[in-house]
């Protein structure tokens, strides 16, 4: 199928469908996974966004929103959730998401994302395994997948980081 993808900053509006697609995606019990702790606070707004097709905007087929957080108080952000409704997974409105945010976050200054997720999917975003970069930073508790992932916005960032620290929520 093709499909014109586009994206677009989430409304108040669109609040029924997101959470439709997180449920989905993640089952309504989702609040109790670790990364939900990160999530305490508002996402940040203008990375916050939807994916959808050209001809109806208004139907959201993806989701993709950042918060801020801290290690050594350095301030960095970390992607997620990220959804897809499922009839529409694997035709690139994930991607897509991705791309923008990743582009948006760029452009407004931040310095380092992470995301606990698939490396497979998030390596093309120049995503690393943190042990890759010699680093050990622990989070507040367990994560569906290995280990954290990061991604350097700004080049040589990561060098703002202590070899070893702890992954901490802006309250
Ligand atoms: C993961 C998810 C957001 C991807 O979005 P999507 O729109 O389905 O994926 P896209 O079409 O943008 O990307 C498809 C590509 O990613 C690959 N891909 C998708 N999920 C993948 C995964 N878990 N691991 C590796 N590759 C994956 C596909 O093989 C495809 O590769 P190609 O472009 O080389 O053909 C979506 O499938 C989803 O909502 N899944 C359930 C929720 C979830 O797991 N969210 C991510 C948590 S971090």
């Amino acid at each position: 199928m093709a499909v014109n993808i586009r994206t677009r900053e989430q409304l108040e509006t669109d609040n029924d469908q997101i959470t439709l697609i997180l449920n989905n995606a993640f089952g309504k019990n989702r609040f109790e996974r670790t990364v939900y702790l990160y999530r305490k606070t508002s996402p940040i707004k203008n990375l916050s966004l939807v994916s959808y097709m050209e001809n109806n905007p208004s139907y959201v087929i993806g989701t993709i929103n950042f918060y801020p957080v801290l290690v050594n108080n350095i301030q960095c952000i970390l992607l997620g959730p990220l959804a897809v409704r499922t009839f529409y997974q694997g035709k690139g409105f994930g991607k897509e998401l991705v791309k923008r945010g990743l582009e948006l976050a760029i452009t407004e200054g931040q310095k380092i994302c992470f995301v606990s997720g698939d490396y497979e999917y998030y390596k093309d975003f120049n995503f690393y395994k943190i042990k890759d970069k010699d680093l050990v930073i622990s989070t507040l508790g367990p994560l569906s997948f290995d280990n954290l992932l990061v991604s350097e916005l700004k080049p040589d960032s990561l060098n703002l980081l202590p070899k070893t620290s702890k992954l901490l929520p802006v309250i």
